[in-house]
């Protein structure tokens, strides 16, 4: 033995510890280093067959060894264990893990997209228009006349002298049209308000899907042949639908779309007050008059319409009975939808 060797092992002492990362490994080091008969004893025996000048030097070395392998073993030590408390009491891999509340459709937005869905593959884009809207938009070029009751404070909200919330999705065709050419092949889905008594059955806000199309010769049975297609594709294939002649301003000749309805599937129940029929929709073809507001000849091109409301679909679908709980955002009635 000699100082060399002795510093050697002070640089083995601080390497070996670098490797130590569990207990197991801390106690070979104390019976490899620290014990009895360990390798820092073993070195001070040999101290006593030393020659007599070597001894002072040699025996301050290995004071020097004796104290960094201790320390380091003690600071190692007190690691492991302050380890050991951190991941017995901070990180417990044992808990399950945390779910991410993952958030839902609410159920019409769920319709609305299904049917956008329906549409776009059939080949319409999609328009938006805004919910703020004028008397021209809203009434006058869909060719309401100045005295129609749907003009009345009763059923439309007035923000001022001009401004009114749109009470149909159908300004949003006035926008299309003045907005592109034909052909024009559109559904604009949306909001709609109306100053309605809230009830069980009717609300204050609610939600249409408006499509358009105008090109040279579309013709009724397309009109017809579109909205079955949807018809099956939406409510299933089996679905029966007939279409009863009706009146809108802005369409002639009109008719509602009636489906058999998808509960009694026609029987006759409750929802469809027992005659087997829902009423989903109105439509037509686009009156001549909107055509000319809009700054179409209508001697040159033809063109459907329909709009219909998605918040009492939705209610029936998932048999709902009251119309107020789809916007109260009660979350026992949304948690349902997942
Ligand atoms: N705007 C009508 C309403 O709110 C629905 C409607 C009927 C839209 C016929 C149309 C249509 O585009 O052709 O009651």
């Amino acid at each position: 033995m000699n100082i060399h060797s002795v510093n050697e092992t002070i640089e083995k002492v601080k390497s070996d510890i670098q490797h130590v990362s569990t207990a197991e490994d801390l106690e070979l080091f104390r019976l490899k280093y620290l014990v009895r008969k360990g390798i820092v004893q073993q070195m001070f025996e040999g101290l006593k067959t030393a020659a007599s000048e070597e001894r002072p030097l040699l025996g301050k070395a290995l004071n020097e060894l004796r104290k960094t392998a201790q320390q380091l073993y003690d600071d190692k030590k007190r690691d492991l264990e302050q380890l050991k408390t951190t991941s017995r009491e901070g990180i417990d891999l044992t808990i399950p893990g945390r779910r991410r509340p993952v958030g839902t459709k609410h159920p019409v937005t769920q319709a609305l997209d299904d049917m956008t869905d329906i549409f776009k593959s059939m080949g319409f884009a999609v328009a938006l228009g805004p919910e703020i809207e004028d008397d021209f938009h809203n009434f006058e070029a869909l060719n309401f006349p100045p005295d129609h009751p749907a003009r009345d404070m009763q059923d439309t909200f007035f923000l001022d002298k001009t401004a009114l919330l749109r009470t149909h999705t159908s300004p949003v065709q006035i926008r299309v049209m003045m907005n592109r050419k034909p052909p024009i092949r559109h559904i604009m889905p949306g909001r709609v308000y109306r100053n309605e008594a809230i009830s069980a059955r009717s609300y204050c806000m609610f939600h249409q899907l408006e499509g358009l199309a105008v090109d040279e010769n579309i013709t009724f049975a397309e009109l017809k042949g579109t909205l079955a297609t949807f018809a099956k594709k939406f409510f299933g294939s089996t679905v029966k639908y007939v279409f009863r002649p009706s009146f809108f301003p802005f369409t002639e000749p009109s008719a509602e779309m009636d489906i058999s309805c998808f509960l009694c599937k026609g029987k006759g129940c409750r929802v469809c007050k027992q005659t087997g029929w829902l009423e989903i929709l109105g439509c037509g073809m686009v009156d001549p008059n909107v055509f000319k507001a809009v700054g179409y000849d209508p001697e040159k091109v033809t063109g459907y319409a329909f709009g219909m409301g998605i918040d009492r679909t939705t209610l029936l679908l998932y048999g709902i009975d009251d119309i107020r709980m789809l916007y109260e955002n009660d979350v026992r009635l949304l948690n349902q939808f997942t």
